[in-house]
């Protein structure tokens, strides 16, 4: 009933006088007409028209060069996807946008696939550069990769990366080698790009946090430091002291890092205090983390923890409330709104897939099953037992399990590809090699939206903007909210750098211009690349694309 409420005011303007909620627009997922070449395993916006995928080295259909593809250039526009030639193997990488707007893809493996081409670099060191793209359908743009000047301090296979505070990487974690299921050769480090000092930071979080501590999910907090959870263990790490500070373990039992994938997402922050709070939902309560004692029908955690990183915030600890269903291998992403879509993964298992020293009952090769199909959202401001919510919400048929991806667009709506359990391409079992698209589209994709008619290329920080804009009669301007967004880099159930800080902002009374306030520092926002989306009422714009700060290369303060 809630969802139908909130939109009720702007569907009267539309309707005039024969009010029908049947015909209200609605959540929907929409297949799209054109496949994604390549599985995307990972994805990530670097234009406001483009997204880039990555996969493994394999036998994809998509070609470049003679051999299957690897990268890919997904148009937003027009639904159809351009090969984009990668020199190593980014099998599970990560990856952020840079202060300079270039896009940084990070760690990988040595080749799975000795077939595609001839002895492909190993990527487990690999920096792979992404300058901006002028081109909005990705033409002439190339990625850069050169593993003699360009590499990390130490190989990593499963590691998370984040901008920070001077629009340059903290890398955190992976594994050294590829594992059959859990870390057990880890990279118990944290390093830098471009790097910070010689040999890479020990870190006895990670150290901690083994064996199931694989893509730790992290945060750039709004004091510059760092917030992380992995496994069930929790800390607040400052890159500038190099100390690690204790937080409480996520309750019950519940481990949320691969193989036990599940999301967490730094909710939005506000001004004028930006009091952070994480939300972590998903993954399994288990005291075990043996395969042999695991299965593909272990029921998921269907558990969200929240906890505010104040001091009296995490003396209190984790607040928890739970999702209509166990998810494995969720995704968390952000709305412009404020709310947090909750997508993807399954509803028992695991991630990583069938494999000698895996779990032992895979459905075909897929660890996990029974997938969720409908969405819910996250209301962050609800009362606690009410935030959740998936009425009125889609359901899709496309399984999104392991190796899928998701992402907010500069459009307004999420990118929803990949899933791919197994080894080479392969169709016509439980789980397959997953090449469709969909997109899921809020309600407010099929109404009059408001537009942001210019905006500067760059944006300084703790700066007032005024920019054009158009509101539809239709709606009323006393609920505007404006969002500056990072999009975020999924892989494997995260969104690495995702960001939404709200500004504080006024329509004319004319409606013809909108002013906002800037983040005061790069700390609220990491200096770098950002959507600016407008929402009045329950509609949002389509997203402006500037750049928070010089545009300087890190390591830059502004
Ligand atoms: C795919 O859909 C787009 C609109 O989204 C349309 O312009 C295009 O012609 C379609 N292509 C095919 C091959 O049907
Ligand atoms: C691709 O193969 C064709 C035919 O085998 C050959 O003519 C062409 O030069 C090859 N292109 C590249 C980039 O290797
Ligand atoms: C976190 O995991 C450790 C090690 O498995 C366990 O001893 C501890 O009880 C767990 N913490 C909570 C709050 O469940
Ligand atoms: C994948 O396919 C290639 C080429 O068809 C083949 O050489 C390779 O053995 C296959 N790998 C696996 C793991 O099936
Ligand atoms: C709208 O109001 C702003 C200031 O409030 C003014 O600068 C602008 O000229 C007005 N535009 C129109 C079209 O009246
Ligand atoms: C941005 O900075 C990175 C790291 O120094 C560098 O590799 C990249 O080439 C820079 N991009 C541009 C467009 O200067």
């Amino acid at each position: 009933m809630k969802f139908l409420f909130l939109i009720f005011p702007f569907f009267v303007g539309f309707a005039s006088s024969t009010i029908d909620a049947r015909n209200a627009p609605r959540w929907s997922f929409n297949l799209k007409n054109t496949t994604s070449g390549i599985v995307a395993l990972e994805s990530i916006v670097v234009s406001p028209t483009l997204a880039l995928f990555f996969d493994r080295t394999s036998d994809d259909p998509l070609q470049i060069n003679n051999h299957s593809a690897w990268g890919a250039l997904w148009d937003l526009q027009t639904s159809t996807v351009r090969p984009i030639e990668v020199v190593t193997n980014s099998f599970c990488a990560s990856g952020a946008l840079l202060s300079n707007g270039s896009m940084a893809s990070v760690g990988g493996t040595d080749s799975l696939f000795p077939g595609n081409p001839a002895g492909e670099p190993n990527g487990n060191n690999a920096i792979r550069i992404f300058e901006p793209c002028a081109s909005p359908s990705g033409e002439g743009c190339t990625l850069f990769e050169d593993l003699n000047t360009l590499h990390l301090l130490e190989p990593r296979w499963y590691p998370s990366s984040i901008r920070i505070f001077d629009g340059s990487l903290l890398i955190i974690g992976g594994s050294h080698v590829p594992v059959a299921f859990y870390n057990i050769d880890p990279a118990n480090t944290f390093e830098f790009f471009p790097a910070k000092e010689s040999t890479p930071r020990p870190s006895e979080f990670l150290r901690r946090s083994l064996p199931a501590n694989l893509f730790p999910r992290a945060f750039a907090l709004p004091d510059g430091r760092v917030f992380m959870v992995a496994n069930n263990q929790s800390i607040i790490y400052d890159t500038e002291k190099n100390t690690e500070t204790i937080l409480p373990d996520v309750p019950n039992n519940v481990r949320v890092t691969n193989p036990i994938d599940g999301s967490a997402i730094l909710l939005p922050l506000s001004p004028p205090d930006y009091i952070p709070e994480v939300l972590v939902c998903g993954g399994t309560s288990t005291d075990t983390i043996d395969p042999t004692l695991l299965s593909s029908q272990t029921p998921a955690s269907s558990q969200c923890s929240r906890i505010t990183l104040t001091e009296e915030g995490i003396s209190k600890g984790w607040e928890v409330e739970q999702m209509f269903e166990g998810r494995i291998m969720p995704e968390l992403v952000h709305v412009p709104n404020g709310q947090i879509l909750i997508t993807n993964g399954g509803r028992s298992g695991f991630a990583s897939v069938g494999a000698p020293g895996s779990i032992p009952d895979p459905v075909g090769n897929s660890n996990a099953d029974h997938p969720a199909l409908t969405p819910s959202l996250y209301t962050p401001s609800l009362p606690l037992g009410q935030r959740i919510s998936n009425k009125d919400m889609p359901t899709t048929n496309i399984a999104r399990m392991y190796h899928s991806s998701v992402t907010l667009t500069p459009q307004g709506n999420f990118l929803v590809a990949g899933s791919n359990p197994n080894g080479n391409t392969t169709v016509g079992v439980k789980f397959p090699s997953e090449f469709r698209v969909e997109t899921l589209d809020p309600p407010f994709m099929s109404v009059e939206r408001p537009r942001i008619l210019g905006m500067p290329k760059k944006l300084r920080f703790g700066t007032k903007i005024t920019v054009p804009v158009t509101i539809p009669r239709s709606l009323q301007v006393t609920d505007v909210k404006v969002a500056l967004m990072d999009l975020g880099f999924s892989s494997h159930a995260f969104h690495s750098s995702a960001r939404l800080v709200f500004m504080d902002a006024t329509i004319s009374h004319n409606r013809t211009s909108l002013t906002f306030t800037t983040p005061p520092t790069g700390r609220v926002y990491p200096p770098g690349p950002a959507t600016i989306f407008l929402t009045v009422g329950e509609v949002t714009s389509e997203g402006a694309w500037v750049i928070m700060g010089s545009g300087a290369a890190p390591p830059t303060i502004e």
